[in-house]
């Protein structure tokens, strides 16, 4: 999968990057990711990329044509190393029209901005189907409409709160949808065991040492009872979800989960 992100910031990404599972998802070719400035595609020769709101008021806007240009880029290049663009001979071929291969790339541009649909795990697990994800970070005031108008797919939001800029919601994102790709998260540490996965909390962990100023692990996760150990973990899901988040528990529940809740 290839995550592109648009930032003028794009030295707020080399961390993320170079950095622990990103960066081994990266080096093992399972996610490839690049940060594009539209800065470099300004039409100005003082790389102007914002200016001041039509009808008024304070701040600056991001302008369209930049941002425009930065995203085109990053899809025909993606199309280009993928060999899914068309070629002159293509385009003068009517046939080709039919099965136009890059028709089945799967492809989202998304804004990031506090006026999107909330970000989600399961819409982590979406995003993680696509090819090409394009995450375009917002700066200064805001960015001219049109970009949200007629060349993003769609607005997320991480939250009710607003952010100086789209980059860490933009690294939010691609974290968690990165974790999704098959692959990226090693065997025995599936993403499948995630609160959220499976729409409860997840249960509490201990790792050495058993004991810690008196704080002991419980014995049942010593105990080398597997079938015993699933259940107290389910059980201890069940309990930490009605306690602090028990909205989560508002959905037709399995008949080990009521079972398991009223033995708790
Ligand atoms: N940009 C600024 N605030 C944001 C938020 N809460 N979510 C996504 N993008 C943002």
């Amino acid at each position: 999968m290839r995550i592109d992100i648009v930032s003028l910031f794009p030295e707020f990404f080399d961390a993320f990057f170079s950095h622990s599972i990103i960066k081994r998802a990266i080096e093992a070719e399972r996610l490839s990711m690049g940060v594009t400035n539209p800065r470099d595609f300004s039409h100005n020769k003082h790389g102007q990329v914002d200016d001041t709101p039509y009808g008024g008021g304070a701040g600056m806007l991001m302008m369209a044509p930049p941002i425009f240009e930065a995203v085109e880029s990053v899809i025909a290049q993606y199309d280009s190393e993928t060999n899914s663009a068309y070629s002159i001979d293509e385009m003068c071929d009517e046939m080709s029209l039919i099965g136009n291969p890059s028709e089945s790339i799967r492809r989202r541009v998304i804004f990031m901005g506090p006026t999107g649909q909330p970000f989600t795990q399961e819409k982590a697990r979406e995003l993680a189907t696509y090819d090409q994800l394009v995450l375009i970070c917002g700066h200064y005031e805001g960015v001219d409409y049109r970009v949200e108008e007629h060349l993003v797919d769609e607005t997320i939001s991480i939250g009710d709160y607003v952010l100086t800029g789209g980059e860490l919601p933009a690294m939010v994102v691609a974290d968690a949808v990165a974790r999704m790709i098959p692959g990226v998260l090693g065997a025995a540490s599936g993403a499948q065991e995630d609160s959220f996965y499976e729409p409860l909390l997840e249960c509490p962990q201990y790792t050495k040492p058993p004991e810690f100023r008196g704080w002991v692990v419980p014995d049942v996760l010593r105990s080398g009872h597997h079938k015993n150990i699933a259940t107290w973990r389910k059980k201890e899901a069940l309990k930490r979800t009605r306690l602090l988040r028990p909205d989560l528990l508002e959905r037709p529940l399995t008949k080990e989960e009521v079972k398991l809740l009223k033995e708790i």
